[in-house]
Protein backbone atom coordinates (compact mmCIF):
# COMPACT_ATOMS: atom_id res chain seq x y z
CA UNK A 1 0.00 0.00 0.00
CA UNK A 2 1.39 3.03 -1.06
CA UNK A 3 0.38 6.51 0.48
CA UNK A 4 -1.19 7.85 -2.44
CA UNK A 5 -3.01 4.16 -2.39
CA UNK A 6 -4.07 4.76 1.27
CA UNK A 7 -5.13 8.86 0.79
CA UNK A 8 -7.41 7.59 -1.83
CA UNK A 9 -8.79 4.74 0.83
CA UNK A 10 -9.19 7.93 3.60
CA UNK A 11 -10.56 10.65 1.36
CA UNK A 12 -13.92 10.23 0.88
CA UNK A 13 -14.35 9.77 5.39
CA UNK A 14 -11.60 11.56 6.73
CA UNK A 15 -12.52 15.17 6.92
CA UNK A 16 -16.61 14.52 7.52
CA UNK A 17 -15.80 12.06 10.56
CA UNK A 18 -13.73 14.90 11.82
CA UNK A 19 -15.49 17.51 11.51
CA UNK A 20 -18.63 15.46 13.09
CA UNK A 21 -16.21 14.44 15.82
CA UNK A 22 -15.00 18.02 16.60
CA UNK A 23 -18.87 19.06 16.84
CA UNK A 24 -19.49 17.08 19.84
CA UNK A 25 -16.16 15.70 20.93
CA UNK A 26 -13.94 18.82 20.26
CA UNK A 27 -12.97 21.42 22.63
CA UNK A 28 -15.14 24.32 22.49
CA UNK A 29 -14.46 27.06 25.17
CA UNK A 30 -10.91 27.88 24.67
CA UNK A 31 -10.49 31.95 25.13
CA UNK A 32 -9.12 31.88 21.18
CA UNK A 33 -12.16 29.87 19.72
CA UNK A 34 -15.54 31.63 19.09
CA UNK A 35 -13.26 34.34 17.23
CA UNK A 36 -12.55 34.76 13.64
CA UNK A 37 -10.13 37.82 14.96
CA UNK A 38 -6.35 37.03 13.49
CA UNK A 39 -5.05 39.03 16.01
CA UNK A 40 -6.33 36.75 18.68
CA UNK A 41 -5.85 33.51 16.65
CA UNK A 42 -2.25 34.48 15.94
CA UNK A 43 -1.10 35.19 19.85
CA UNK A 44 -2.62 32.02 20.39
CA UNK A 45 -1.12 29.94 17.52
CA UNK A 46 2.39 31.89 18.47
CA UNK A 47 1.70 31.01 22.25
CA UNK A 48 1.06 27.46 21.67
CA UNK A 49 4.01 26.18 19.49
CA UNK A 50 6.19 24.46 22.13
CA UNK A 51 3.29 25.27 24.76
CA UNK A 52 0.67 23.31 26.78
CA UNK A 53 -3.05 24.77 26.42
CA UNK A 54 -2.71 25.21 30.50
CA UNK A 55 0.22 27.28 30.98
CA UNK A 56 -0.62 29.20 27.89
CA UNK A 57 -4.05 30.26 29.08
CA UNK A 58 -3.43 33.03 31.70
CA UNK A 59 -0.39 34.32 29.46
CA UNK A 60 -1.92 34.88 26.77
CA UNK A 61 -5.11 36.99 29.45
CA UNK A 62 -2.57 38.73 30.38
CA UNK A 63 -1.51 39.74 26.87
CA UNK A 64 -4.46 40.42 25.68
CA UNK A 65 -5.54 42.76 28.67
CA UNK A 66 -2.54 44.84 27.91
CA UNK A 67 -2.40 44.63 24.64
CA UNK A 68 -6.30 44.40 23.39
CA UNK A 69 -5.44 45.88 19.78
CA UNK A 70 -2.26 45.03 17.45
CA UNK A 71 -1.43 48.75 17.67
CA UNK A 72 -1.14 48.05 21.13
CA UNK A 73 1.60 45.68 21.03
CA UNK A 74 3.69 47.11 18.22
CA UNK A 75 3.97 50.35 20.10
CA UNK A 76 5.25 48.63 23.57
CA UNK A 77 9.06 48.91 24.37
CA UNK A 78 10.52 45.41 24.17
CA UNK A 79 10.94 44.60 27.08
CA UNK A 80 8.07 44.94 28.50
CA UNK A 81 6.85 42.53 25.78
CA UNK A 82 9.76 40.30 26.86
CA UNK A 83 8.63 40.49 30.42
CA UNK A 84 5.00 39.66 30.16
CA UNK A 85 6.81 36.25 28.29
CA UNK A 86 8.73 35.34 30.78
CA UNK A 87 8.14 31.60 32.16
CA UNK A 88 6.78 30.73 28.31
CA UNK A 89 10.18 29.91 27.13
CA UNK A 90 11.75 30.03 23.08
CA UNK A 91 12.17 33.78 23.72
CA UNK A 92 12.22 34.23 19.68
CA UNK A 93 9.11 34.00 19.71
CA UNK A 94 8.20 37.51 21.80
CA UNK A 95 10.65 39.05 19.58
CA UNK A 96 9.03 37.78 16.06
CA UNK A 97 6.06 38.18 18.06
CA UNK A 98 6.50 42.55 18.59
CA UNK A 99 8.34 42.34 15.16
CA UNK A 100 5.38 40.99 13.49
CA UNK A 101 2.68 43.18 15.69
CA UNK A 102 5.10 46.52 13.94
CA UNK A 103 4.97 44.92 10.74
CA UNK A 104 1.07 44.56 10.57
CA UNK A 105 1.12 47.69 11.51
CA UNK A 106 3.62 49.47 9.22
CA UNK A 107 2.89 47.50 6.55
CA UNK A 108 -0.67 46.43 6.37
CA UNK A 109 -2.49 49.68 7.95
CA UNK A 110 -3.38 47.29 11.21
CA UNK A 111 -4.85 44.50 9.59
CA UNK A 112 -3.37 41.24 9.55
CA UNK A 113 -3.58 39.94 5.81
CA UNK A 114 -6.11 37.43 5.14
CA UNK A 115 -4.28 34.57 2.96
CA UNK A 116 -1.78 32.19 4.15
CA UNK A 117 0.75 33.02 1.86
CA UNK A 118 0.45 37.04 2.46
CA UNK A 119 0.63 36.11 6.74
CA UNK A 120 4.29 33.55 5.86
CA UNK A 121 5.74 37.35 5.04
CA UNK A 122 5.16 38.33 8.64
CA UNK A 123 8.29 37.54 11.19
CA UNK A 124 7.61 34.22 13.07
CA UNK A 125 4.73 32.77 11.08
CA UNK A 126 5.73 29.82 8.97
CA UNK A 127 3.68 27.59 6.81
CA UNK A 128 1.57 25.76 9.97
CA UNK A 129 0.78 29.07 11.88
CA UNK A 130 -0.32 30.79 8.79
CA UNK A 131 -2.44 27.83 8.11
CA UNK A 132 -4.09 27.85 11.44
CA UNK A 133 -4.91 31.48 11.47
CA UNK A 134 -6.24 31.85 7.48
CA UNK A 135 -8.19 28.51 7.86
CA UNK A 136 -9.86 29.37 11.13
CA UNK A 137 -10.43 33.21 10.20
CA UNK A 138 -10.68 33.28 6.69
CA UNK A 139 -12.00 29.76 6.03
CA UNK A 140 -8.88 29.22 3.70
CA UNK A 141 -8.66 25.43 2.60
CA UNK A 142 -5.40 25.08 3.77
CA UNK A 143 -3.69 22.38 5.92
CA UNK A 144 -1.85 23.15 9.02
CA UNK A 145 1.25 20.24 9.71
CA UNK A 146 2.44 20.92 13.18
CA UNK A 147 3.75 17.81 15.86
CA UNK A 148 0.43 16.70 16.36
CA UNK A 149 -0.58 17.17 13.20
CA UNK A 150 1.88 14.90 12.15
CA UNK A 151 1.07 11.74 14.45
CA UNK A 152 -2.50 11.94 13.60
CA UNK A 153 -1.93 11.71 9.51
CA UNK A 154 1.14 10.02 9.67
CA UNK A 155 -0.71 6.80 11.72
CA UNK A 156 -4.09 7.14 9.98
CA UNK A 157 -2.18 6.51 6.58
CA UNK A 158 0.63 3.98 8.19
CA UNK A 159 3.18 6.89 6.38
CA UNK A 160 6.02 5.02 6.14
CA UNK A 161 8.16 8.10 4.99
CA UNK A 162 10.73 9.58 7.56
CA UNK A 163 9.75 13.19 8.86
CA UNK A 164 13.36 14.37 9.58
CA UNK A 165 13.41 14.17 5.43
CA UNK A 166 12.11 17.73 4.07
CA UNK A 167 10.85 16.08 1.37
CA UNK A 168 8.95 13.15 3.42
CA UNK A 169 7.55 16.47 4.84
CA UNK A 170 6.67 17.88 1.92
CA UNK A 171 4.69 14.95 0.68
CA UNK A 172 2.49 14.73 4.04
CA UNK A 173 1.98 18.18 3.62
CA UNK A 174 0.78 17.76 -0.28
CA UNK A 175 -0.99 14.76 1.12
CA UNK A 176 -2.98 16.46 4.12
CA UNK A 177 -4.10 19.78 1.73
CA UNK A 178 -5.99 16.98 -0.22
CA UNK A 179 -7.64 15.48 3.05
CA UNK A 180 -9.16 18.77 3.43
CA UNK A 181 -12.99 19.53 3.77
CA UNK A 182 -14.14 20.28 0.34
CA UNK A 183 -17.30 21.21 0.69
CA UNK A 184 -19.28 23.98 3.18
CA UNK A 185 -15.55 25.38 3.57
CA UNK A 186 -17.24 28.41 5.68
CA UNK A 187 -17.66 25.98 8.92
CA UNK A 188 -16.16 23.32 7.85
CA UNK A 189 -12.46 24.70 7.55
CA UNK A 190 -12.74 26.26 11.34
CA UNK A 191 -14.19 22.96 12.66
CA UNK A 192 -11.61 20.83 10.97
CA UNK A 193 -8.38 22.84 11.65
CA UNK A 194 -9.57 22.52 15.65
CA UNK A 195 -10.89 19.00 14.83
CA UNK A 196 -7.32 17.77 13.71
CA UNK A 197 -5.76 19.28 16.71
CA UNK A 198 -7.81 18.45 19.43
CA UNK A 199 -7.41 14.49 17.86
CA UNK A 200 -3.82 15.14 18.19
CA UNK A 201 -4.05 16.53 21.75
CA UNK A 202 -6.43 13.92 23.32
CA UNK A 203 -6.87 10.54 21.31
CA UNK A 204 -3.88 10.32 19.36
CA UNK A 205 -1.63 10.93 21.88
CA UNK A 206 1.99 9.69 21.59
CA UNK A 207 1.61 7.49 23.83
CA UNK A 208 -0.86 5.07 24.35
CA UNK A 209 -3.47 6.41 21.91
CA UNK A 210 -7.19 5.89 22.79
CA UNK A 211 -8.11 4.35 19.55
CA UNK A 212 -11.03 2.86 20.89
CA UNK A 213 -12.25 6.14 21.46
CA UNK A 214 -11.44 7.97 17.83
CA UNK A 215 -13.83 8.80 15.12
CA UNK A 216 -11.96 7.08 12.52
CA UNK A 217 -10.29 4.16 13.84
CA UNK A 218 -12.31 2.55 11.38
CA UNK A 219 -10.09 3.45 8.48
CA UNK A 220 -6.89 4.11 10.22
CA UNK A 221 -4.37 2.08 8.65
CA UNK A 222 -1.45 2.55 11.74
CA UNK A 223 -4.51 1.14 13.66
CA UNK A 224 -4.95 -1.78 11.48
CA UNK A 225 -0.94 -2.55 11.43
CA UNK A 226 -1.44 -3.07 14.90
CA UNK A 227 1.67 -0.63 15.97
CA UNK A 228 0.05 3.30 15.98
CA UNK A 229 2.32 4.12 17.89
CA UNK A 230 5.46 3.38 15.22
CA UNK A 231 4.05 7.09 13.65
CA UNK A 232 5.73 8.99 12.93
CA UNK A 233 8.66 7.48 11.66
CA UNK A 234 11.76 9.48 12.56
CA UNK A 235 15.44 8.66 12.33
CA UNK A 236 17.19 11.50 13.65
CA UNK A 237 17.37 11.80 17.07
CA UNK A 238 17.51 14.52 19.49
CA UNK A 239 20.93 14.59 20.82
CA UNK A 240 21.08 16.20 24.75
CA UNK A 241 24.01 17.87 26.25
CA UNK A 242 24.72 19.45 29.32
CA UNK A 243 26.69 22.91 30.60
CA UNK A 244 27.45 23.51 33.58
CA UNK A 245 27.72 27.62 34.13
CA UNK A 246 28.51 29.96 37.14
CA UNK A 247 25.77 32.73 37.91
CA UNK A 248 27.42 35.84 39.35
CA UNK A 249 24.58 37.13 42.06
CA UNK A 250 26.15 40.68 42.88
CA UNK A 251 23.87 42.80 45.23
CA UNK A 252 24.09 45.81 46.99
CA UNK A 253 22.96 46.48 50.55
CA UNK A 254 19.45 48.20 49.29
CA UNK A 255 18.89 44.47 47.81
CA UNK A 256 19.85 45.68 44.21
CA UNK A 257 20.63 43.22 41.71
CA UNK A 258 23.40 43.97 38.40
CA UNK A 259 21.72 42.32 35.61
CA UNK A 260 23.26 42.20 32.32
CA UNK A 261 20.68 42.13 28.71
CA UNK A 262 22.27 38.89 27.03
CA UNK A 263 23.30 38.71 23.30
CA UNK A 264 20.43 38.54 20.89
CA UNK A 265 20.96 35.00 19.90
CA UNK A 266 22.03 32.01 21.45
CA UNK A 267 20.82 30.53 25.29
CA UNK A 268 17.93 33.38 26.41
CA UNK A 269 18.87 35.58 23.81
CA UNK A 270 17.77 39.55 24.54
CA UNK A 271 16.72 38.72 28.13
CA UNK A 272 18.43 40.42 31.03
CA UNK A 273 20.23 37.78 33.32
CA UNK A 274 23.03 37.39 35.82
CA UNK A 275 26.73 37.68 34.52
CA UNK A 276 27.05 34.13 33.17
CA UNK A 277 30.27 32.56 33.20
CA UNK A 278 31.66 29.01 32.03
CA UNK A 279 33.28 28.24 35.47
CA UNK A 280 33.26 29.71 39.08
CA UNK A 281 37.27 30.93 38.56
CA UNK A 282 36.34 32.77 35.36
CA UNK A 283 33.74 34.68 38.02
CA UNK A 284 35.88 35.14 40.66
CA UNK A 285 38.97 35.93 38.34
CA UNK A 286 36.74 38.70 37.08
CA UNK A 287 35.69 39.74 40.29
CA UNK A 288 38.34 42.56 41.93
CA UNK A 289 40.18 40.61 44.76
CA UNK A 290 38.80 42.47 47.61
CA UNK A 291 35.53 41.50 47.11
CA UNK A 292 36.09 37.34 47.20
CA UNK A 293 35.56 37.62 50.96
CA UNK A 294 32.54 38.60 50.70
CA UNK A 295 31.22 35.61 48.12
CA UNK A 296 29.15 32.85 49.19
CA UNK A 297 28.67 29.51 46.67
CA UNK A 298 25.11 28.99 46.39
CA UNK A 299 23.86 24.71 45.60
CA UNK A 300 24.09 24.17 42.24
CA UNK A 301 20.39 23.65 40.57
CA UNK A 302 19.34 22.10 37.36
CA UNK A 303 17.37 23.94 34.34
CA UNK A 304 16.35 21.75 31.49
CA UNK A 305 16.16 23.28 28.51
CA UNK A 306 15.14 21.53 24.75
CA UNK A 307 18.06 19.92 23.87
CA UNK A 308 20.58 20.99 26.95
CA UNK A 309 20.61 20.48 30.52
CA UNK A 310 21.62 23.35 32.38
CA UNK A 311 23.84 23.30 35.73
CA UNK A 312 23.91 26.45 37.03
CA UNK A 313 26.26 28.02 40.21
CA UNK A 314 25.02 31.08 41.66
CA UNK A 315 27.37 32.57 43.35
CA UNK A 316 26.44 35.43 45.61
CA UNK A 317 28.85 38.96 45.79
CA UNK A 318 28.10 41.45 48.22
CA UNK A 319 28.84 44.74 46.93
CA UNK A 320 28.72 47.81 48.79
CA UNK A 321 26.75 51.09 47.88
CA UNK A 322 29.07 52.92 45.42
CA UNK A 323 31.11 49.95 44.19
CA UNK A 324 30.92 49.76 40.36
CA UNK A 325 30.91 46.76 38.50
CA UNK A 326 33.88 46.21 36.59
CA UNK A 327 34.26 46.66 32.91
CA UNK A 328 31.96 43.85 31.05
CA UNK A 329 34.97 42.96 28.82
CA UNK A 330 36.21 39.71 31.31
CA UNK A 331 32.45 38.53 31.57
CA UNK A 332 30.72 36.22 29.06
CA UNK A 333 27.93 38.19 28.37
CA UNK A 334 29.84 41.40 27.95
CA UNK A 335 29.31 40.97 23.94
CA UNK A 336 29.31 44.79 22.11
CA UNK A 337 25.04 45.43 22.58
CA UNK A 338 25.51 44.09 26.10
CA UNK A 339 24.21 46.03 29.32
CA UNK A 340 23.95 45.95 32.69
CA UNK A 341 22.24 48.15 35.57
CA UNK A 342 21.58 47.43 39.08
CA UNK A 343 17.89 46.58 39.52
CA UNK A 344 15.72 46.86 42.26
CA UNK A 345 13.33 43.81 42.94
CA UNK A 346 10.34 46.11 42.33
CA UNK A 347 11.47 46.28 38.76
CA UNK A 348 12.40 42.60 38.45
CA UNK A 349 8.85 41.99 37.11
CA UNK A 350 8.63 44.26 34.42
CA UNK A 351 12.24 43.20 32.75
CA UNK A 352 12.63 39.80 30.55
CA UNK A 353 14.40 37.60 32.61
CA UNK A 354 14.86 34.02 32.25
CA UNK A 355 12.33 31.82 34.34
CA UNK A 356 15.15 29.88 36.40
CA UNK A 357 16.59 33.66 37.20
CA UNK A 358 13.46 34.89 38.20
CA UNK A 359 12.75 32.45 40.41
CA UNK A 360 16.55 32.30 41.89
CA UNK A 361 15.97 36.04 42.34
CA UNK A 362 12.69 35.69 43.90
CA UNK A 363 13.36 32.94 46.37
CA UNK A 364 13.64 34.13 49.64
CA UNK A 365 17.30 34.77 51.27
N1 LIG B 1 -2.39 24.17 19.64
C1 LIG B 1 -2.15 24.99 18.60
N2 LIG B 1 -3.26 25.65 18.25
C2 LIG B 1 -4.24 25.26 19.10
C3 LIG B 1 -5.61 25.58 19.25
N3 LIG B 1 -6.19 26.44 18.44
N4 LIG B 1 -6.29 24.97 20.22
C4 LIG B 1 -5.68 24.10 21.02
N5 LIG B 1 -4.41 23.75 20.93
C5 LIG B 1 -3.69 24.33 19.98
Amino acid sequence: MTPDDSTQAVLPHFARELVQWQKTHGRHSLPWQNTRDPYRVWLSEIMLQQTQVATVLDYYARFLKRFPHVSDLAAAHTDEVLGLWSGLGYYSRARNLHRCAQQVVALHGGQFPCTSEELQTLPGIGPSTAAAIASFCFSERVAILDGNVKRVLTRLLAFEGDMAQGSQEKKLRDIANDLLPSTNLKEAMPRYTQGIMDLGATVCAQRKPACLLCPVHNICFGFASGEPEKYPVKTRKLKRSAQSLSLLWAQRPDGSVWLERRPATGIWGGLYCLPVFESEEALLAFLPEKLHARTEVLPTFKHVLTHKDLHLSPVMAGFTAIQKMPSGEASATGEPGSYGAWFSSQEWPALGLPAPIRKLLETDR
